[in-house]
C-alpha cells in the first residue's frame, strides 16, 4: 500500500496490491478523478485524461477557454459553474449565491487513519492503512474543504469523507454535504440495491443503468428497511462467482441518498451521503461540519469476493470491544414466547429449560418497565415494573446467573409513549411542531435526541438499572420512523440540523453506555432490520435481522443481508411454529439450519416442545457451540440464490481451508427431477475432504460438485417442502 504525490503533475496515486485510485488537480485547480479500478502502474503524468475537446452548447472555464467540468470527471463537484450533474455539496453564502469552487491548497499523507468526531467509522493502525487529506479552499466563500481518503493495505478498499470549515468572516449555510462522488468513464453498469419493508428487509434488486438517474434513499430518520445504505455497482454479467463490481457502504444510520446518474456523454456519476432534503447546516466563522464515511470496495472476482471484503473489514476494522471476532453467546429471548405478559416465575421456567438445553444467555424483552403491559404505555419510564419483577432487574439477573446463565435485557431509549410519566413531565422532549398534531407510530413518539439534556436523562435512568444488575447483553430497539422533525430545543435557523443531530445523539448515548459498561454486548434492532447499517455495527456488533423469523423468509432476508454485512452481525433465532408472521410450519431442523448462519438463539419457550424436539434442540446447540467460530467468521460464499430457484445454498470455509460447512435449503420441492450437483467454492483444489465418511478432492467438490443424490436419496422428490441439509467437510 502506498500514496504517491506527483508534484509536477499534481496527481495522487493511492494503491495496494489490488487497486489503484488516481486523482489530480484539474486545469481549473479543483480535484478531478483519473482512475479507479484494478492496480495499474504509477505514472508521473496522466493529464492526458483531461478532455479539452469542445462540444456544442458546452460552457467552458473562462481562463482555460477549453476546459468544461461537464466533460471531465470531477472528484467532489458543485453546481453552478460548468457541471450540470448532481452536485456533491452546496454552500449558500450570505448574499444568497450558491456558486462555489474549491481549489487545491495543500495536502497531508500519513500512515494509519484518524477517527471521525462523534461518528462511527472504520479504524486502522499505521500498518493497516494510509490516509490522504487534500485541503482545498474557496476564498470568496471563506471556506476550506478537506477531502479525506484512506486506503487499506489488506483490502481493496478506499474510505472517503469530507470536512467543511468556515474560515471567513461571513456566516454560510451548507445545504448539501454528501460524503463522496465518483465519476466513472462509462455506463456499462447495473445498480444493485437492497430494498423491502418491515419483515422483508434487504431483498436484492438489480437495475440496468442508462441515461438518467436512480436514487436509493431514506428520509425516515433511520437508514430503514425500505432501502439499505449499501449499494453495488457492477458490470451486467457480474454474478456471485465472477466479474467486476464496486460496493458503496455508508457508515451512517439516518437519512441517506445513494444516487447513480448517467449523463448524456457516456459517464456515470455515483454519489452517497446524508440526504440533502431537510438538511441545512449553518456555519459561522470557526465552525466546521464533518460528513460520515463511505466505504468503497472493489473486486474483479464477483460479488462473493466483494462481500467477503466487507465481512472481513467490518469484523476487523469497524466492530469494537466485546463482540469483536468473538463467537457470540447462544441466546434465548422471551419476546415471541410471552410478549409483555410475563412474571418472574414464568421467566425463570423459560430460563431453566433453556439452561438444560445448553443456552448461554437469557434476554428479557419488552415489558419489564413502567406501566408497560401493552404497547400503548410506559416507554420513557426506565424503572422496573415491580408487579412483574418484585426484586427488580437486580433480583432477576442474580437468579438467572445462579442458574448458570448470563443475563441481558431490552431497551428502546429513543422513544416515549404519550401515556408515560416522562411525557407528562416533558412533552417538549418529543419531536413535534407546536400547534400541529404529532403522528404516532406504535402509539409512541420519538424523543428529541438532538437535545443533549434528553440524552443525559435517558443515560442516567438506564445507568441506574444496568449498574444495579449483572448485565452481559442489551438489545437496543427503535420502532418507528421520524415524523414532524422539529426540535423545541433549537432555534429556527438550526431546524435543518435536527435529523443529523438526532443520529449524533443516538451515537453519543451508545458511546456513553459502551464506555460505562464495556462488558456488555449490544445488539441493535429496529422493528427487526429497520436500521441495519455499518454505522450501527460500530456500536453494536450484531443486529436483529428481521422480525420475520419464518425460516423460508429468513433465507431470503439473510441472503440479501450477506451482500454487505458479516454473518457474525446477523441476529437469527429459531422461533415457534406456526410462525407468528407467516403462519408457516417449517421443521425445527430447518429453522436451526438457517439460524446457524447468524448469531443463533431461540425465540420461544422450550417447555412447549415435545421430548423429541427438545433433544433435537440440545443437539443443535451442541453443534453451534462446536462450529460457531467457523459459521460466524469463516469466509462466506453464496452458492445458489433463493431468488432464482426453489433452493438456496451457501457455505463457510475456514481461513486455512481445512474445514467448511455448506447448507442447502429446499424451499419448495420439485417432483420428478434429477437432484443434480451443488458446486462448492473456496476449498483447496488439492486437499482431500471428508464428507459424510466419503473422500473428495477440493477441485472435485468445486467443479463436479456434491451429488445431491448422495446427500439424500430423495431430497427433491419427496414432495416435502422446507427440507434442509447442513454438512460439515473436514480436510483428511
Ligand atoms: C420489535 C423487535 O423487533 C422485537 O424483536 C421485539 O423486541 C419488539 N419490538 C418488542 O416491542
Amino acid at each position: 500500500m502506498n500514496i504517491i504525490w506527483h508534484d509536477r503533475s499534481k496527481q495522487f496515486h493511492l494503491y495496494n496490491d489490488k487497486i489503484s485510485y488516481i486523482i489530480g488537480v484539474t486545469p481549473v485547480g479543483e480535484l478531478g478523478n483519473i482512475y479507479f479500478g484494478r492496480r495499474i502502474h504509477d505514472k508521473e503524468d496522466m493529464s492526458y485524461v483531461v478532455n479539452r475537446m469542445g462540444l456544442a452548447n458546452v460552457a467552458v472555464d473562462p481562463d482555460t477557454e477549453s476546459y468544461s467540468r461537464e466533460l471531465n470527471r470531477q472528484e467532489y463537484p458543485s453546481f453552478g459553474t460548468t457541471d450540470f450533474g448532481t452536485q456533491a455539496y452546496e454552500i449558500e453564502c450570505e448574499n444568497g449565491s450558491r456558486v462555489s469552487s474549491f481549489v487545491y491548497k495543500d495536502h497531508e499523507i500519513f500512515k494509519g487513519k484518524k477517527g471521525l468526531s462523534g461518528l462511527p467509522a472504520t479504524y486502522a493502525d499505521e500498518s493497516e492503512a494510509m490516509t490522504l487529506e487534500v485541503h482545498l479552499k474557496d476564498d470568496l466563500a471563506g471556506m476550506c474543504l478537506t477531502l479525506s481518503y484512506t486506503i487499506f493495505d489488506k483490502y481493496p478498499v478506499i474510505t472517503r469523507h469530507a470536512v467543511f470549515a468556515n474560515k471567513g468572516a461571513a456566516a454560510v449555510k451548507l445545504t448539501r454535504a454528501l460524503s463522496m462522488c465518483l465519476d466513472l468513464p462509462d455506463q456499462d453498469y447495473d445498480l444493485m440495491h437492497f430494498c423491502g419493508a418491515w419483515a422483508r428487509e434487504r431483498i436484492p434488486d438489480v437495475k440496468r443503468l442508462s441515461p438518467g438517474a436512480v436514487s436509493i434513499e431514506s428520509k425516515r430518520g433511520v437508514s430503514s428497511a425500505n432501502e439499505n445504505p449499501f449499494v453495488i455497482v457492477k458490470r451486467p454479467l457480474t454474478d456471485d462467482r465472477a466479474g467486476e463490481a464496486m460496493g458503496f457502504s455508508f457508515v451512517y444510520s439516518g437519512n441517506f441518498l445513494a444516487k447513480a446518474e448517467c449523463d448524456t456523454f457516456g459517464r456515470t456519476r455515483l454519489l452517497m451521503g446524508i440526504h440533502p432534503d431537510r438538511f441545512t447546516w449553518p456555519l459561522d466563522n470557526g465552525e466546521s461540519f464533518e460528513t460520515p464515511e463511505v466505504v468503497i470496495a472493489w473486486t474483479s472476482e464477483g460479488l462473493n469476493d466483494l462481500s467477503q471484503t466487507y465481512h472481513a473489514l467490518y469484523n476487523n476494522n469497524l466492530v469494537r470491544g466485546i463482540g469483536k471476532n468473538t463467537p457470540r453467546p447462544i441466546i434465548i429471548n422471551n419476546w415471541e414466547a410471552t410478549f409483555m405478559d410475563f412474571d418472574e416465575e414464568k421467566i425463570l421456567s423459560i430460563v431453566k429449560k433453556a439452561k438444560e438445553a445448553g443456552v448461554e444467555l437469557f434476554v428479557l424483552d419488552d415489558g419489564w418497565f413502567g406501566e408497560r403491559n401493552d404497547d400503548t404505555a410506559g416507554l420513557g419510564d426506565w424503572v422496573e415494573n415491580r408487579d412483574k419483577l418484585p426484586q427488580g432487574m437486580a433480583g432477576l439477573s442474580s437468579k438467572v446467573n445462579a442458574m448458570g446463565m448470563k443475563f441481558g435485557f431490552w431497551i428502546e431509549p429513543e422513544m416515549v409513549n404519550p401515556n408515560s410519566n416522562l411525557y407528562r413531565r416533558h412533552p417538549e422532549w418529543a419531536l413535534s411542531v407546536p400547534g400541529r398534531k404529532a403522528s404516532l407510530g406504535r402509539h409512541q413518539l420519538v424523543l428529541d435526541f438532538s437535545r443533549p439534556e434528553v440524552v443525559d436523562y435517558i443515560f442516567e435512568m438506564l445507568e441506574k438499572v444496568i449498574s444495579g444488575a449483572d448485565v452481559s447483553y442489551i438489545k437496543w430497539d427503535m420502532n418507528r420512523s421520524l415524523t414532524e422533525v422539529f426540535s423545541q430545543g433549537h432555534e429556527a435557523k438550526d431546524q435543518g440540523t435536527i435529523y443529523h443531530r438526532y443520529v449524533m445523539g443516538v451515537y453519543s448515548l451508545y458511546e456513553r453506555l459502551r464506555k460505562a459498561f464495556p462488558e456488555i454486548l449490544f445488539e441493535s434492532c429496529s422493528s427487526g432490520g429497520n436500521r441495519y447499517d455499518a454505522g450501527m455495527l460500530y456500536y453494536a456488533p450484531q443486529a436483529w435481522c428481521s422480525d420475520n423469523t419464518d425460516a423460508m423468509d429468513r433465507i431470503m432476508i439473510q441472503y440479501g443481508t450477506s451482500y454487505g454485512y458479516p454473518i457474525s452481525s446477523i441476529g437469527a433465532h429459531v422461533s415457534a411454529v406456526p410462525n407468528q408472521q407467516t403462519g408457516r410450519s417449517v421443521p425445527i431442523k430447518t429453522r436451526a439450519d438457517v439460524a446457524y448462519f447468524g448469531t443463533f438463539g431461540y425465540e420461544l419457550d422450550l417447555n412447549t416442545l415435545d421430548d423429541g424436539e427438545f433433544e433435537e434442540v440440545k443437539e443443535q446447540i451442541a453443534f453451534m457451540k462446536k462450529y460457531r467460530e467457523l459459521l460466524q467468521f469463516g469466509r462466506f460464499y453464496r452458492l445458489r440464490s433463493p431468488f432464482e430457484s426453489d433452493q438456496c445454498a451457501w457455505m463457510v470455509v475456514s481461513e486455512d481451508k481445512k474445514k467448511a460447512i455448506f447448507a442447502l435449503y429446499c424451499m419448495r420441492s420439485n417432483v420428478n427431477q434429477l437432484p443434480g450437483f451443488l458446486k462448492l467454492q473456496g476449498l483447496d483444489d488439492d486437499t482431500v475432504y471428508v464428507l459424510r465418511g466419503e473422500e473428495y478432492y477440493g477441485d472435485e467438490l468445486m467443479n463436479l460438485g456434491v451429488t445431491l443424490t448422495g446427500l439424500s436419496s430423495n431430497i427433491l422428490t419427496t414432495g416435502q417442502d422446507y427440507l434442509s441439509y447442513v454438512e460439515v467437510l473436514e480436510a483428511k
